[in-house]
C-alpha cells in the first residue's frame, strides 16, 4: 500500500524488541518510547519544505536551508504523550497541541474530551503521535479534527500499527503518511494488537 512506511532501520527494530518485552519497566519503556519516537519523526519529516537562509560563517557569507513550514505536533492522550519529548527534541520550534481521546471499551470507538484548538490553525504541517495504530478509531478521529481545523499536510506517526487499523486510517484517508516502527498481525477480540506490547499508556505511565 502506498504511504504506509514501516520503518527499516536496525536501531528501531532493536529498540522495539526492548519495548515489546513484558519485564520492561516504565521507566525504561518511557526511554525507548522516546527514542523510537525520534528516530520515526526523522523519518517523517524528511520531506519538509525549506527555504533558503543567508548567515554568516565564521569564515564567509554564505546560504543555507532553513524550515519553511510550521509544525504542530498533537499527541493523542494519553499514549501519545511519551513521543513528544523526543520528537519536539529534533523540532523543538514545534507547536504542541493535545486532543484527548479515549477509548470506550465497549463499542472500542474513540470519545473526545479534550479538544483546545483555537479557531485558525497556526501551524502547516502535523504529526500525529500515538504509539499504538489499532482499529484506526483514534487516528481516524484526530485526522477529522485537524482538517476540520485547516491543516493541510497530516502525518500519523506511530510505533506498532496492526493491519485493521493501517487499513482504516489509509482508506479513510490515503492522503495521510503513516509511519511506523512494525506491523504487527492482528487485533484481538479486545482491541489489543497481537503480539503489540500490551498496554502502551498503561506500560509508560505504571498504571497497568
Ligand atoms: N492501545 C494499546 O495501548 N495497545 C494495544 O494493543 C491497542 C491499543
Amino acid at each position: 500500500m502506498e504511504n504506509i512506511f514501516p520503518s527499516r532501520h536496525p536501531l528501531v527494530a532493536h529498540k522495539l524488541t526492548y519495548l515489546r518485552d513484558r519485564d520492561t519497566e516504565p521507566k525504561k519503556f518511557r526511554e525507548l518510547v522516546r527514542e523510537i519516537a525520534a528516530l520515526l519523526a526523522y523519518e517523517a519529516t524528511a520531506d519538509l519544505a525549506t527555504a533558503p537562509r543567508h548567515i554568516e560563517t565564521p569564515l564567509a557569507p554564505m546560504t543555507g536551508e532553513a524550515l519553511a513550514e510550521k509544525i504542530g505536533l498533537v499527541p493523542i492522550l494519553r499514549a501519545g504523550l511519551g513521543m513528544v519529548e523526543g520528537t519536539w527534541e529534533l523540532m523543538p520550534q514545534a507547536e504542541v497541541w493535545h486532543i484527548g481521546l479515549y477509548r470506550d471499551e465497549k463499542t472500542l470507538k474513540p470519545v473526545e474530551y479534550y479538544n483546545k484548538l483555537p479557531v485558525e490553525p497556526t501551524v502547516s504541517v502535523c504529526l500525529i503521535l500515538d504509539p499504538m495504530l489499532a482499529t484506526g478509531g483514534s487516528a481516524c478521529a484526530t485526522v477529522n479534527v485537524l482538517e476540520r481545523w485547516g491543516v493541510k499536510k497530516i502525518k500519523f506517526v506511530g510505533i506498532i500499527g496492526a493491519p485493521e487499523g493501517i487499513a482504516r486510517l489509509h482508506r479513510e484517508h490515503p492522503h495521510v503518511p503513516i509511519h511506523l516502527a512494525a506491523i504487527d498481525d492482528r487485533l484481538n477480540e479486545r482491541g489489543y494488537i497481537i503480539p503489540g506490547l500490551g498496554d502502551a499508556g498503561d506500560r509508560q505511565f505504571g498504571t497497568g
